[in-house]
């Protein structure tokens, strides 16, 4: 849990994204402590009566949602979205983004690339002039997973990477589960210089599920700071 700062900030970034969301349109629920505010707003809404119909990025936000009786399709029977609204661990120059902070990247990612618009919410916090302080998020395989490990560690030297790879723990101290079965490992790199080269290199890795560089797919940012809420746009 933020700050009470922090976290007013976030639900003031919620609250303006949520002024695009239109009656009727096929919507993304993101992931974290962001989203959670997205969907309580919404949960108000459709309490009243407004109509939409909503994809969640992950079974927590499934739950919240579920709680809130907003109406839930999935992918199969809707496979295109108007707009998709998540949270962010990193926005940098040209909206790039860092996602996964909370686990749920890959479904993120379909999810946000099924979408017509991508609008990602965040305090301050979030923006940075380079990405990669917080560490990328990468989905993978269990099977071989030190095999995949010995790959990634390559990659992060390649990129002259500030800090390792570490396996993502749930509180039990078992490694973490994503919604989709996979590990996480978490990979420090300081600064990512060339974030199209590192996604491509990644993906080339065959037990690399998928990773946290969402490129080009965002169109806006709704960042929230004591002056109020700031939009950018790709
Ligand atoms: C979930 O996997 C993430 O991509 C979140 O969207 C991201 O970590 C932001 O979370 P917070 O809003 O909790 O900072």
């Amino acid at each position: 849990m933020g700050t009470d700062v922090s976290e007013n900030q976030k639900r003031e970034a919620a609250a303006a994204a949520l002024a695009e969301v239109k009656p009727g349109m096929r919507l993304g629920l993101g992931t974290g402590s962001t989203a959670r505010y997205l969907v309580d707003l919404l949960g108000i809404k459709v309490a009243a009566g407004f109509e939409v119909v909503c994809v969640p990025t992950s079974e927590a936000t499934a739950a919240q949602a579920r709680a809130l009786r907003i109406p839930l399709t999935d992918l199969e029977a809707t496979p295109h979205l108007d707009l998709t609204i998540d949270g962010a661990d990193e926005i940098g120059p040209g909206l790039a983004l860092i996602k996964g902070g909370g686990g749920a990247l890959l479904r993120e990612k379909i999810v946000a690339a099924a979408s017509d618009r991508l609008i990602v919410i965040a305090d301050q916090s979030k923006l940075v002039d380079a990405l990669g302080r917080f560490p990328l998020p990468v989905e993978v395989n269990a099977f071989g997973l030190g095999a995949t490990r010995r790959a990634l560690e390559t990659v992060l030297a390649g990129e002259q990477a500030e800090g390792g790879l570490t396996l993502r723990v749930a509180s039990e101290g078992e490694p973490f589960v994503t919604d989709g079965g996979h590990y996480v490992l978490d990979a420090l790199f300081g600064r990512i210089s060339a974030p199209k080269a590192l996604s491509s290199a990644l993906l080339e890795i065959p037990g690399v599920v998928q990773h946290g560089l969402f490129l080009d797919l965002c169109d806006r940012a709704y960042v929230a700071g004591p002056d109020g809420v700031r939009t950018y746009d790709a």
